[in-house]
């Protein structure tokens, strides 16, 4: 199982990492632009192998796509991050362009590579990456609500005052700040809905703590979190790579599903070898499908910005 992760950057490297840690890929290849930067990143890496106990083998190149050659799974980060105050929607008229390169020199060398998206506006440039190269849709994934969830169940457990792995939670809909559909009326803590336990405003306060969980990182960090959106693009591709048949929310070509189309956005999918194997249709409530639509007409808006 070859890997390639684009941008040794921050997420990037944190991907690798995690990826190199679970020990299910023979082989992740880093990819960046800058002179020298993902061999660093890739020997640093490597150095930790005997005392991270991994076996596999990661190698840094700078801007040789040969490298990549015959990658089962490719994720891309590349791009600027947000700075605080920033939308990931601003970040469209640098992130584009690159994002079209990377994605058609990757599938240039590896024709059958599963693409990940990362790089943001996400749900914006996986659909970008559709019209870009032609790739078959189950092949072509955008990663922001595994991430989203992940903040969603914390700041769960945060209220509930539970451990995080009793808590259960989902979060469809654009990877946008205004955007994000937290399911609060599906989260549960071991299979008792949340609102056994807290009140309807505490809730509503965990869903809006979410929706702007990136702007929050960003706001401390001074620039875009890396650490959860490297450990959750990383359960993708091991989702992938092992063939697990796990259901994340991620964002896929909708054509009909949800009542959407020509759109990418985030929904349920099961992820296997072949990538999205399947849109789970899940009941929604009323207020969750408004939501839904009116987080497609802030997605397709900012498609418009694209020049496709
Ligand atoms: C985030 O939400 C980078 O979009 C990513 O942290």
């Amino acid at each position: 199982m070859k890997v390639t992760v684009v941008g040794a950057g921050a997420v990037g490297a944190s991907c690798a990492e995690y990826i190199a840690i679970k020990d299910f890929a023979s082989e992740v290849v880093v990819l960046d632009i800058k002179e020298g930067y993902a061999e660093g990143k890739a020997m640093d890496l490597m150095q930790t192998a005997s005392l991270n106990g991994f076996d596999t083998k990661i190698t840094g190149t700078t801007n040789d796509y040969s490298k990549t050659a015959g990658s089962d799974i490719a994720v891309i980060t590349s791009g600027i991050p947000r700075k605080p105050g920033m939308t990931r929607e601003e970040l469209i008229g640098i992130n584009a362009g690159i994002v079209k390169t990377v994605a058609t020199s990757l599938i240039e060398h590896s024709p059958n590579v599963i693409l990940i998206v990362v790089s943001n506006p996400m749900d914006t440039m996986t659909y970008l990456v559709h019209k870009s190269t032609g790739l078959p849709k189950n092949k072509i994934i955008g990663m922001g609500g595994a991430l989203d969830s992940a903040r969603f169940k914390y700041r769960l457990a945060e209220a509930l005052e539970a451990p995080i792995s009793d808590i259960d939670g989902m979060v469809i809909g654009g990877h946008s700040d205004t955007g994000m559909v937290p399911l609060a009326s599906h989260a549960t803590r071991n299979s008792i809905k949340v609102t056994e336990f807290i009140s309807q405003d505490r809730l509503q306060q965990v869903v809006e703590d979410t929706k702007i969980g990136g702007a929050t990182l960003t706001k401390l960090l001074g620039t875009s979190a890396w650490y959860a959106p490297g450990a959750a693009v990383s359960s993708l591709v091991q989702a992938i790579a092992c063939d697990q048949k796990k259901m994340f929310p991620c964002s896929t070509l909708l054509e009909g599903e949800y009542g959407l189309n020509d759109i990418c956005i985030g929904v349920p999918v099961i992820l296997g070898k072949n990538g999205i194997e399947k849109v789970v249709d899940i009941p929604l409530s009323e207020a969750e499908k408004t939501k839904m639509k009116e987080s497609a007409a802030g997605v397709t808006k900012t498609n418009g910005l694209l020049d496709v």
